[in-house]
């Protein structure tokens, strides 16, 4: 027998900026996490910072045109408009909710300017950070300490979503959970899917492990259009210590003047591009990976733009590499490209709204149009917050309730050594680099997956992936195609899946 609970405002599944932005956006709402609130989400690991227009030189204006030409033609330019203008109020209602900004010395009985850092594609500093490299967890603590204070909202931890209730008009009418190991019916009138991305997908990612396209392969199991999920974004420099998640070192480093050099020394990233270490962040990565394939290496030299200050400025870099017996201070960082960012997603409006009524997703697992096919740094955590609190509002405002669930059956899960299979497919042939022979490879390997554990969400999401990066015959932002290196018409990509076989079906739309 299933426990039924009905809840009487949005149910939202992930506990990350985003997540926790629509609860208290939303005032009422029931938070499932699949793990203890501030882990398991890659908002507590973000280290740059929030990127907004926040001093003088700078402006919501010039922050979207950076955006936008990170995006390589795929951002949609209403979203970045709205996610620059909001911008810069997010991070002062974070800073409100005690998130403690750097801040340069206060003037006249005022809280200090914000200490901005450049990152690359950047026109100008404008990164607000924390301690240095510890935005994500410091941001994190103030978000939770806020919502444990806040009656209204209810945490449930150790809980996951085995699948999304719809009746039979396909309204989505609650979530199926495992919450300490039981099934749970939830009747709600709105789910807000906040799950996260899809490192954990791949061998090699900064991200949590328990993030792997689960929200994504949900909402697409449940009929709901997906965009652009062949865009999945490279860190260039996560360190190479043979950790799982790979430690990040983050992007400001370079923005200070850390210096990307080979095994032999050599400064190599001017052979790549003007902008050499600040050159746009898929760029950076084909480099490194190019570097490493050649038998040549990649290290981030910062001993001496940062050298001795490493300890208080960079905290958790500094940790991270002193556990593997490297000193930064003195020493070269060895490091990779890793899967860091998703900027494909359910496909959302402005307000979060999936495709499916009741639906709604928000941060790294939603599309909003925000990030197109390359994201610019420091970009998530602000849209996370923007648009989090937006899917909540909106949620929160046009709940009803709908019909009876159609089916109350738990998708299946992956058991892991399948996904340790899975994971090494996808960062040899869904990588940095791609062609044609090797999507069309892992996409046999994916179909042999399926007749055991199909339709398993996680299955589902690394199939989306495959399949839109096999159809874009075309290089752009975050998808390179060595046997399509030239870049054709900006086009999105927006698919959903038949009921029948699970498979990808190209929408027009
Ligand atoms: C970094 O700190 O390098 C990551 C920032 C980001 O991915 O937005």
């Amino acid at each position: 027998m299933i426990e039924r609970i009905t809840f009487d405002g949005p149910v939202i599944l992930g506990a990350g900026l985003a997540g926790l932005s629509a609860a208290l956006a939303a005032g009422k709402a029931l938070v499932l996490s699949p793990t203890p609130l501030a882990t398991g989400c890659s908002s507590a690991w973000a280290q740059g910072g929030m990127a907004a227009a926040l001093s003088d030189e700078d402006s919501p204006e010039l922050h979207a045109a950076d955006t936008i030409a990170a995006g390589a033609g795929l951002c949609d330019p209403k979203a970045v408009a709205l996610l620059t203008r909001e911008g810069p109020q997010a991070v002062r209602d974070l800073a409100a909710l005690g998130a403690p900004f750097d801040r340069k010395a206060p003037k006249d009985g005022e809280s200090g300017a914000f200490v901005l850092s450049l990152e690359a594609a950047h026109a100008k500093a404008r990164v607000a950070r924390v301690g240095g490299d510890g935005a994500g967890a410091a941001i994190m603590a103030a978000v939770i300490a806020t919502v444990r204070a806040t009656p209204s909202i209810e945490i449930r931890e150790n809980a996951r979503a085995r699948r999304l209730l719809q009746d039979a008009t396909g309204r989505v009418v609650g979530v199926l959970a495992q919450i300490d190991g039981a099934l749970v019916e939830i009747r709600s009138p709105a789910v807000i899917l906040a799950t996260g991305g899809v490192g954990g997908l791949y061998a090699v990612t900064t991200t949590p492990a328990e993030v792997r396209g689960e929200g994504l392969g949900l909402a697409a199991l449940a009929g709901a259009t997906i965009a652009d999920p062949e865009f999945v974004q490279f860190h260039p420099t996560a360190i190479d210590i043979g950790k799982d998640p790979a430690p990040l070192a983050t992007e400001a480093l370079r923005g200070e003047g850390a210096i990307l050099r080979n095994t032999d020394g050599k400064a190599f990233m001017a052979d790549y591009h003007p902008a050499k270490e600040l050159a746009p962040r898929d760029v950076v990565a084909r480099a490194l990976h190019a570097e490493r394939a050649a038998g040549r290496g990649a290290f981030l030299d910062a001993t001496q733009a940062v050298g001795a200050h490493f300890p208080h400025e960079f905290p958790a870099v500094f940790e991270a590499c002193q556990s593997a017996g490297i000193d930064p201070r003195r020493e070269m960082i060895p490091v990779t490209p890793a899967v860091h960012y998703h900027m494909g997603g359910v496909a959302t409006d402005l307000d979060g709204r999936a495709s499916l009524p009741g639906l709604y997703a928000a941060g790294e697992c939603a599309s909003t149009g925000v990030q197109g096919a390359n994201r610019l740094a420091s970009n998530s955590l602000l849209e996370a917050a923007v648009f989090g609190a937006r899917a909540g509002r909106a949620a929160a405002a046009e709940a009803v309730h709908g019909g009876e669930p159609a089916s109350l059956e738990p998708l299946p899960d992956l058991p892991e050594a399948a996904l340790q299979i899975l994971r090494k497919a996808m960062s040899r042939d869904a990588g940095v680099i791609r062609d044609a022979s090797g999507l069309a490879r892992l996409l046999d390997q994916i179909e042999a997956l399926e007749p055991a554990y199909g339709p398993c969400p996680t299955i589902v999401a690394a199939r989306l992936i495959v399949e839109a990066a096999l159809a874009r015959q075309e290089s752009r932002g975050g998808h390179y195609r060595t046997d399509f290196p030239a870049t054709a018409q900006p086009v999105r990509t927006f698919v959903t899946l038949t009921s029948a076989d699970a498979a990808v079906r190209y929408a027009a739309e």
